[in-house]
């Protein structure tokens, strides 16, 4: 990876220095030392394993996928400095000295003074969420992530999305699409009470929202309305890494910023974050709360103790604190970041010159097919997205993850899906897992799907679980 010169540098914000090179082949930064096979399959076989698994790309073996793009959380390929640290993990159940490594690493990064480990994203969630969520509650996001709005909805509040308008229309490029509306946010706050708002919290960059960033004045105008009604801003940081160099491609202030800088601005209009290790941090498991109030560590670090273990571990191994530590200064690298953000970019390019609808521009994580506009004659109510996932794992053997109303789907007092806002099939590219020649063959085989898109059928549903139920669902082809 990857051929080309990076359009994202030129695309939104002229007069860009960067301090990574420009070459017209950008070369992955880094050699590889060790390997895993891939085992193929042929198409019949697919078609097996695809009904075996009930129509959801979750449910199949992962030995049975040839690109998995499922995901791109704890799939990194490690450096073999992490492996180093791996083997100096201190293991001691309190005071670990990996534990002081990796809460030196967060907040020399974040500027956040107190550093909880917890064992990933979701369950940072869960604590932070017991705290400050509960019934009546209103918890304001750009877009929440499908455990961040469960955690906040388990907990009895209620989870609201404000997406900047230019979010919601995958085809239109902008270039900060992960943007909260501020107007909606302040006309939410005065007509439900700030008193019942204990949180706003910004995904960067926003997932379900096609991965796209935030931009620095939309979190400093963030933070000045929730200081204004004295509300605390969070950011959700898997991805702040990847979010800081879109900052520093598009916004002209951070032109010539160092993205370690540009992150630690982001970080000072927050109280706090909640993190998954397993993404900007190449680690397979992990995650922490960071934040700056006393009493709320406090109550948090208490249930940490019921739930993950000593606030010094955390639900991890001192090796997986040392992983994550030498990880979170390796993913600000910019040579890294530029390869990284010029992958998916590249992709995203192929495909929109084959005339495939994808979201644009590119995210930074994973490329956002446009569902809807690939299989228009799919309704939601049919699932467009799966049957699109299930469309590319039959033909290629690629595994990647429907974002739209299986996932966020809901249904009124009648029993009548509420679609969601999009009907997504994401594919998101693991951080230094694939090389071009991989990313070469998911083009070839997304463009012959869609040139047979009409025979594409509609999904049903023949199982749900109350919540997440795009993890466990069931669901058959509309003969
Ligand atoms: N927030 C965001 C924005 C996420 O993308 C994820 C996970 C989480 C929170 C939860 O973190 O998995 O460590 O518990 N996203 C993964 C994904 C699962 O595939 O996008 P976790």
């Amino acid at each position: 990876m990857v051929k080309g010169v990076p359009i994202t540098a030129s695309y939104f914000c002229q007069n860009n220095h960067l301090t990574v090179s420009l070459m017209s082949v950008i070369i992955e930064p880094f050699r590889i030392k060790s390997v895993e096979p891939i085992f193929f399959t042929t198409k019949e076989e697919r078609a097996a394993i695809l009904r075996n698994a009930s129509y959801n790309p979750f449910l199949m073996r992962a030995e049975h996928v040839m690109i998995d793009l499922l995901t791109d959380s704890g799939t990194s390929a490690m450096s073999s400095a992490q492996w180093a640290g791996v083997m100096l993990g201190d293991e001691s159940y309190a005071g670990s000295k990996s534990f002081f490594h990796f809460e030196k690493a967060i907040q020399d990064i974040t500027g956040l003074p107190i550093v909880i480990p917890t064992h990933q994203g979701r369950a940072a969630e869960k604590i932070l969420f017991s705290q400050l969520g509960g019934k009546g509650k209103f918890i304001v996001s750009n877009t929440l992530f499908d455990t961040t709005r469960a955690n906040i909805e388990f907990s009895g509040a209620t989870g609201v999305d404000m997406l900047c308008a230019e979010g919601k229309i995958p085809s239109i490029p902008a270039p900060f699409k992960g943007n909260i509306d501020i107007v909606a946010l302040e006309a939410f706050i005065e007509e439900k009470g700030a008193e019942n708002i204990p949180l706003c919290i910004i995904t960067v960059t926003n997932n379900s929202g096609g991965g796209q960033p935030v931009s620095m004045q939309n979190i400093r105008d963030t933070s000045v309305i929730c200081k204004k009604y004295g509300i605390p801003l969070f950011l959700d940081a898997c991805r702040f890494a990847e979010n800081c160099f879109f900052i520093k491609m598009r916004e002209q202030e951070f032109a010539n910023m160092a993205v370690a800088k540009i992150a630690a601005e982001m970080f000072s209009y927050a109280d706090g974050c909640t993190m998954s290790a397993k993404k900007d941090s190449f680690a397979n498991i992990g995650g922490f709360i960071a934040l700056r109030d006393e009493k709320l560590a406090l109550e948090c670090r208490n249930l940490l103790i019921i739930t993950e273990g000593f606030p010094t571990y955390g639900g991890l191994a001192g090796r997986d604190l040392e992983a994550i530590a030498i990880g979170l200064h390796e993913v600000l690298d910019e040579n890294y970041l530029q390869y990284r953000i010029r992958s998916t970019e590249y992709l995203t390019e192929k495909l929109i010159a084959a005339g495939v609808p994808v979201m644009q521009p590119a995210g930074g994580h994973a490329v956002y097919l446009d569902a809807k506009a690939f299989l228009p004659h799919i309704p939601p109510s049919q699932y467009p997205g799966q049957a699109l996932a299930c469309a590319l794992y039959r033909e290629g053997g690629i595994r990647s993850v429907e974002i739209g109303s299986l996932m966020f789907g809901k249904y009124d007092n009648e029993g009548a899906l509420i679609p969601a806002m999009m009907e997504l099939v994401r594919l998101a590219i693991p951080r230094r897992v694939y090389t071009q020649s991989h990313i070469d063959y998911v083009a070839e085989i997304i463009i012959q799907v869609f040139q047979h898109r009409s025979a594409i059928k509609g999904m049903k549903i023949v199982y749900e679980a109350p919540m997440l139920r795009h993890f466990t669902a069931m669901l058959e082809e509309i003969e």
